[in-house]
């Protein structure tokens, strides 16, 4: 009888971690007057030893070893068999999900936040501003910097903070501040509300406010941090794909089909860079990234160069993006709530090897909830957009008649989300899009912008 879980042996837990960046090219990010940004104009945002990371080009980049030794808490974690969902689906595909909700804040995000917390120790700074959706981000960050003794500061999107008041407590319980945003204490935060008191908040507003309060610290002491995005966040994710494959080699199984859900594009780039090159070598192998139809970045925005916040305190960068300016609606995947999306995703879309799919609200909670009553485990809002994906690829399987792999991330728990699932199954949430005019008025604010131009895998 197959196991239930893969689970790798700690000795064998990757000590690398994998950089695309030595497999695709990026249009550079562009500073002021269209002129690319050097590693230095980044020093007042990021310590040094994390910028060199975002522009490195070595494709494996060692993990240090107190890095390592924060992630073995936790790490590998288990690739199990969702025998209980197919048989609930009635599919032939056989279904794995790469568990990241057995981390302490209950998401991959701390595979990021660990080594960032660490860099950012060891380069001298004491204190860590950033933003968050839902509220895994800022929790990981916060259990991260409690590991290393830094201060963190967390900027929360407002509709979050009202939704999930416990993600709050969990962030003081490691010893972190957290505040709604926008607010009052940047500049952002005052023109946001200035625009609309009523706002309920987006992450390209808080991220305005983490940088603004980060870069004004006259001590030097402080600098900001990114939950997803940037190339150095998608490089420390690459832990969950390259245990993946490790999984699967035990049991001689070569996946068909990755699925994951994208905010920024970090969790599901986590699991499917390892897998990349299997697909420009040639091989069969569907690679989908999901996101809510509410925030259509990648399926519905072109590829433009944006920035990455609202205020535009940060770079040009070249991605897809439904406009700076653009507040999604007040959708309970809070993580996925995004304008934009990382630069080498974008990339990656672009050339046509990524297949992006947008699922509907009501279709993603309807997949979390057979989920939860079949394995058991209560998937986050922006989880069930991921299962919603699985759900049509295991209804395609039985209509083809095919017994193929998926294997999905299951990027966090949603124990701390239960408001949402409460609304669900009162029936009181809607499925929410976008129009075509919507789209068009949030595109206004990038169209005088520079286009990136379309490159080709190396
Ligand atoms: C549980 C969960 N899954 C996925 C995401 C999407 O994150 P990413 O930015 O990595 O795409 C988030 C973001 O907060 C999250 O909390």
């Amino acid at each position: 009888m197959e196991a239930k879980s893969i689970i790798l042996p700690q000795d064998r837990m990757p000590r690398q971690w994998y950089n695309i960046l030595a497999d695709i090219k990026l249009n550079p990010p562009l500073g002021p007057g269209g002129k690319p940004i050097r590693p230095e104009d980044l020093a007042p945002v990021f310590p040094m030893n994390l910028i060199e990371q975002e522009v490195s080009s070595d494709r494996w980049i060692d993990i240090p070893e107190p890095v390592l030794d924060v992630l073995r808490i936790w790490r590998p974690s288990p690739l199990t068999r969702a025998s209980r969902f197919e048989k609930a689906l009635g599919t032939p595909a056989r279904i794995y999900f790469k568990n990241e909700s057995v981390s302490p804040p209950g998401s991959h995000k701390p595979n990021t936040a660990v080594p960032q917390a660490y860099y950012n120790k060891v380069f001298g700074i004491e204190r860590i501003t950033t933003e968050t959706g839902a509220g895994q981000w800022g929790s990981a960050l916060a259990f991260a910097c409690a590991q290393f003794g830094l201060a963190c500061k967390v900027f929360m999107v407002r509709v979050s903070f009202d939704q999930k008041p416990y993600r709050k407590a969990m962030m003081q319980t490691w010893g972190a501040t957290c505040v709604p945003s926008p607010s009052t204490e940047t500049k952002a935060g005052r023109d946001a509300l200035a625009r609309d008191p009523d706002t309920p908040g987006s992450l390209g507003i808080a991220i305005s406010e983490a940088v603004e309060q980060a870069v004004s610290d006259s001590s030097g002491k402080t600098r900001y941090s990114l939950g997803s995005v940037l190339n150095h966040v998608m490089l420390h994710q690459t832990i969950i794909g390259l245990e993946t494959r490790e999984q699967f080699k035990l049991i001689g199984v070569e996946p068909d089909v990755v699925i994951g859900c994208a905010g920024g594009g970090s969790n599901f780039a986590g699991l499917a860079f390892p897998y990349l090159l299997d697909k420009v070598n040639g091989r069969q192998i569907e690679i989908y990234p999901v996101e809510p139809a509410a925030c259509p970045t990648m399926t519905r925005a072109p590829f433009v160069y944006d920035h990455g916040d609202t205020a535009g305190y940060t770079p040009l960068l070249p991605m897809h993006s439904l406009g700076h300016t653009f507040v999604p609606p007040p959708i309970h995947a809070g993580g996925l709530r995004y304008h934009g999306m990382s630069p080498t995703v974008s990339q990656l879309i672009d050339e046509g090897l990524l297949t992006p799919r947008a699922v509907k609200q009501l279709a993603s909670y309807q997949a979390g909830v057979l989920f939860a009553r079949s394995e058991g485990i209560i998937p986050a809002p922006e989880t069930c957009n991921a299962l919603a994906c699985v759900v049509e690829e295991a209804e395609k399987a039985r209509e083809e008649g095919r017994e193929k792999t998926i294997v999905v991330s299951f990027s966090g728990h949603g124990l701390l989300d239960l408001g949402a699932y409460e609304k669900y199954l009162a029936g009181q949430l809607t499925d929410v899009g976008m129009s075509e005019e919507q789209l068009a008025e949030a595109m206004d604010t990038v169209k005088d912008y520079p286009r990136p131009a379309h490159l080709k895998i190396r």
